[in-house]
Parts: structure tokens; C-alpha cells; sequence
């Protein structure tokens, strides 16, 4: 059997993160071609619900099932091994981004040369920052018009409050665009949109005068100047901060012109983190301990209507995964074992027998997960995710066909458990309320339970301003406060309560009368 030290070091996992637009799906897509997952380009599709708020529900099936076979993207370079883990873009489905964020060692961030930092970007890199997970920046569209290079680098650091490192420097931009010059590797770069992936040119010298019969005298003369200022303002890059989230390596480049990604690509394979250790709260687990470990982060459900079973993604964590062999499901207490565990190279799903830390499996599932799960070889452990966010659209939820009452009450368990919004049931007549980030979950939410559960439901309107979880040390403070506000309470679905506030004011009030009490946002605390 391969040598486990071996293959964690050659095991590279990221997710390529960027607001919708921003050319996430054409820079992944790049990837795989040098991975040779993919032969053509076009092969991947977009996964992102486009640019339609009105719901198409065929497109979002369509969309959803195809996300299935990209949400993880394996595939080889050189001696690594690389797992792409797709996130979507859509903002209403935010959540299901910050969670696949928990099963990755870092992340590569793309962003619009014209746009500059946008908001969802923003969103993005504050969850990675919780983690302190190690950010590259690819700067796309250099054939466009866009800002100035240090303008973005200081909107980067404003708004991203990341510490940046330019490792390649555009020559030009849109009509203009010359190339990059490559810091890192000391090359030239030169880009003429019909090549494979541009010119490149060794330049350890940039004063060398060769530098004006390529890209020409106005341009070779801002060259020089831009990259002395460079090494004057911003720090030299440092692997250790970089691995420790401190410093972000920035690129420039044309993902659709497959400009700058080979550059990308190379070094970050070379400077990327291997698998790191993850937190749980017990301990720290050490990729590199024998005894396996992993969790669950994403379930999909089956789009094939004959397998109404599910997918759940597991991330191991340490040690080995072996077929056919059990494991300890924590949160159910018993030993469950898999015939057909998969990994996903480049995007067909194929049976393993082994799964190394950094690999992602995913397990065939009638039920068993919910997301957060953790297998072990028996150890009780618990890795800590993200919080749920308090959701911010909430509707009753009801039944709207008598006969399949508990086909919805199974959907709706299901569905939660795969973290498509949240549920809350109220104390006082245990009406159900749906809460969620995005009007498009509510939608996704009825259309699935309709095609895959047979179940109908509608929704009612419910005038409320947020949800947040209440704790207190002093129990008969909550006690009290339970009884008194018993018509805005309700529970989630592990029974903790939730407080439902019509309002700021009543919040505000709320708050203030009971200052024993503690208003909880998110849900882990
Ligand atoms: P996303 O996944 O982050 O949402 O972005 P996606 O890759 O779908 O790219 C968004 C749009 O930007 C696409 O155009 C894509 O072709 C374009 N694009 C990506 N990289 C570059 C680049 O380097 N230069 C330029 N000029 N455009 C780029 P679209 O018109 O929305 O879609 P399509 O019809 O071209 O697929």
C-alpha cells in the first residue's frame, strides 16, 4: 500500500471562489485542461443558477444535477494530485459555499480586473479568514479595460483586509495588454491570444534592454518602475505567512484566454498547503495519524429518480479510508460500512478502495448523515464547521395535500438535514417556519419536495426580523423568558431555543429587559 506521508504530500484540495461572474467556472475549467481532466473547453458547466432571480425550475434541476458530478473536481499535475471543490455561486446558496469552505486546505480567489473587489468576494474571504485559510489572487480579464494593478492591491487590502504579494505584474491592460511579468519565476511573459498559453520568456534582468524589443520602450520604461516600486512597498513573498493566511500571492492574467493560469498553476502546487490539521473539540487531528478520521460537509441528493438515495461528501481528514471496512458514526452511535465509496476524477465518480487525508469521498446514503457528521475508527470526535447564520427570509411552511403528510414531514427532515435552509417549529402551536438566505431556496426547497418526495407544500407569510438562539446561565431567567414570550418561541431541528423577534424594536427591548440572557446570530456557540 502507497506510503501515507507520500500521498498527503502530493494532495493539494482548494475551492476557486469569486462573485458570480468574476470567471470562476472558465479559470477551473483552464485548470482541468492542464490537468488533462478535460479535453475541450466548455466542458464544464457552470453550476451557478445565472443571472435568474425568477426561478426556472428545469434549469435549476438541471443545473443541480450537473453540480453533482462538478462539485468535486480531481484530477493529476505533474506528481500531485489536485481536488477542485466546487462552490456555487449563486448568493441565495451562500451557505452551502461556506461549508464546502470548512473541507478545504486553501483557496484561489478570482476577481474581475474591471470590477474590483465585489461583495460576495468580500463574504467569502471573511469565512476564510475565521480559518485563516491560505488565499491566492487571480486578477482575470487583464484583456478588458480595468482598474490600475495598485489600486486593486490596495482595494484588496482594504476590503479583503488580506496582506498582499504580487507574484506577476501586467504589462498593459485590455487592447494594450502586453503579458505579465512573472516575479516569482523571473520570466516574461508575452500574450498573443491565439497561443496555447502565451510566450514565455526567461528574464532574470529586467533592465536587460531586450525587454524594449518585446513589449516596447513606453511600456518597458512603466515596467521597470511599476516593479521597483513593488519591491520597495510590498513584502517579499514568505511560504510561512502565506500558509498561516498572513500574506496572499497575487496573479495576473486572462482565464479565458488561458492567459496567466499555467504560471498560477505551477506555483501553486509548489507553495500550496498539503493537508493541514483540522480542529475538533477534542483535539487537533494530525492528517498524518494513522487512524482515520473525516466529516461530512455537503450532501447531494441522487438526480436519478430510480436511486433515491444521497450522496454525502466526506472529507478525510487523517489516516486511511478503506472500502469495506467500519467506521464509528458519531452522532448515531453504531458502526456503518461502505461497499461504493467514490472519489471524483475529473468529474466521473469512480469506486476507491483507499482515501487518503485530503481526498474526498463521497458515500452513498439513505439517510444516515447530516451535514457536520464525523466517521472515526472509534475515537469520539466532533470537527467544528461554520456556524449556521441566522437566516434572514422566514415563511410558514404547510402542508398543502393531507394524504402526504408525512412524506413532507420526511422531505423536511431530509432537506434540512442536507442544509438547504433552516427550520423552526414554533412552542406554541408548532407551526413549522422556514427560514433561509435567499428567496431561490424556497422555491428549490417546495420544487424538491414535490420531485423527490411526492409532497406538496405552501408557504404563508411571517412578519419577522431575525431568529437568534438564546442561552443563559440563570435558569430561571430563561425559563421565564420562555414562558412569557411563549408565542415568538420555537426550536430548531436539535431542539435548542430560538427566540423570533417581530422586529428590531422588539429585539432591542427583548435584549434589554433580560440581560441575563445571551442573543446568539449563529448557531454554534
Ligand atoms: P463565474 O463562474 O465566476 O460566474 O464566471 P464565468 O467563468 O462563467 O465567467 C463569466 C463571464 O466572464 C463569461 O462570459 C466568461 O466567458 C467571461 N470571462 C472569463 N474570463 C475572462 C477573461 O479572461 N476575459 C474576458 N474578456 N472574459 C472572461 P459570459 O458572456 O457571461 O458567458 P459565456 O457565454 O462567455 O460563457
Amino acid at each position: 500500500m502507497a506510503n501515507l506521508k507520500e500521498e498527503i504530500e502530493k494532495r493539494r484540495t482548494f475551492a476557486v471562489i469569486a462573485h458570480p461572474d468574476g470567471g470562476k467556472t472558465t479559470l477551473t475549467e483552464k485548470l482541468l485542461l492542464f490537468g488533462g481532466a478535460i479535453q475541450v473547453a466548455g466542458a464544464v458547466k457552470s453550476n451557478k443558477i445565472k443571472k435568474s432571480t425568477t426561478s426556472d425550475f428545469m434549469e435549476i434541476e438541471k443545473q443541480r444535477g450537473i453540480s453533482v458530478a462538478t462539485s468535486v473536481m480531481g484530477f493529476n499535475y505533474k506528481d500531485f494530485n489536485i481536488n477542485i471543490l466546487d462552490t456555487p455561486g449563486h448568493k441565495d446558496f451562500a451557505e452551502d459555499t461556506y461549508r464546502t469552505l470548512t473541507a478545504v486546505d486553501s483557496v484561489i480567489v478570482v476577481i474581475d480586473v474591471a470590477k474590483g473587489v465585489e461583495e460576495q468576494t468580500e463574504k467569502l474571504v471573511e469565512v476564510c479568514r475565521m480559518r485563516d485559510t491560505p488565499v491566492i489572487v487571480f486578477i482575470n480579464k487583464m484583456d478588458r479595460e480595468g482598474k490600475d494593478g495598485f489600486d486593486l492591491l490596495d482595494e484588496i487590502e482594504e476590503k479583503l483586509k488580506l496582506t498582499t504579494c504580487p507574484l506577476s505584474w501586467p504589462i498593459g491592460m485590455g487592447q494594450e495588454f502586453k503579458g505579465v511579468y512573472n516575479l516569482y519565476e523571473k520570466q516574461l511573459n508575452l500574450f498573443s491570444p491565439n497561443t496555447k498559453y502565451g510566450n514565455i520568456l526567461e528574464f532574470n534582468d529586467i533592465l536587460n534592454p531586450e525587454l524594449e524589443r518585446h513589449i516596447g520602450e513606453d511600456a518597458a520604461e512603466i515596467l521597470r518602475e511599476e516593479v521597483e516600486t513593488i519591491e520597495e512597498v510590498y513584502p517579499e513573498f514568505d511560504q510561512e505567512a502565506y500558509l498561516g493566511g498572513k500574506l496572499s500571492p497575487v496573479f495576473f492574467g486572462s482565464a479565458i484566454n488561458n492567459f496567466g493560469v499555467k504560471e498560477l498553476l505551477d506555483c501553486f502546487v509548489e507553495i500550496a498547503p498539503s493537508p493541514v490539521e483540522f480542529s475538533t473539540e477534542e483535539r487537533e487531528i494530525n492528517p498524518y495519524e494513522d487512524k482515520f478520521s473525516g466529516f461530512v460537509f455537503k450532501i447531494h441528493a441522487n438526480m436519478d429518480p430510480r436511486h433515491r438515495d444521497r450522496i454525502a461528501f466526506l472529507r478525510v481528514c487523517s489516516g486511511i479510508f478503506k472500502r469495506n471496512t467500519n467506521y464509528l458514526h458519531i452522532r448515531k452511535e453504531k458502526k456503518i460500512k461502505f461497499s461504493n465509496p467514490t472519489t471524483f476524477m475529473a468529474s466521473k465518480k469512480e469506486v476507491v478502495d483507499n482515501a487518503y487525508p485530503g481526498d474526498i469521498v463521497g458515500l452513498y446514503d439513505s439517510g444516515n448523515f447530516k451535514i457536520g457528521d464525523t466517521l472515526t475508527e472509534g475515537e469520539i470526535l466532533h470537527f467544528k464547521g461554520i456556524p449556521s447564520f441566522s437566516p434572514e427570509l422566514f415563511k410558514y411552511i404547510e402542508n398543502a395535500d393531507p394524504m402526504k403528510s408525512k412524506q413532507l414531514a420526511k422531505g423536511i427532515t431530509q432537506l434540512m438535514d442536507e442544509g438547504v435552509a433552516q427550520l423552526f417549529t414554533k412552542n406554541s402551536n408548532n407551526r413549522k417556519i422556514i427560514g433561509t438566505v435567499g428567496q431561490l431556496q424556497f422555491e428549490v426547497l417546495q420544487h424538491r419536495l414535490k420531485h423527490e418526495y411526492s409532497a406538496s407544500c405552501q408557504y404563508a407569510p411571517i412578519q419577522l426580523y431575525k431568529a437568534c438562539w438564546i442561552t443563559s446561565e440563570n435558569e430561571d431567567k430563561l425559563a421565564e423568558f420562555i414562558r412569557k414570550k411563549t408565542n415568538y418561541m420555537a426550536r430548531d431541528k436539535e431542539g435548542r431555543n430560538v427566540y423570533l423577534a417581530e422586529s428590531k424594536w422588539m429585539l432591542q427591548t427583548s435584549q434589554n429587559d433580560y440581560p441575563e440572557i445571551e442573543f446568539h446570530f449563529t448557531s454554534e456557540f
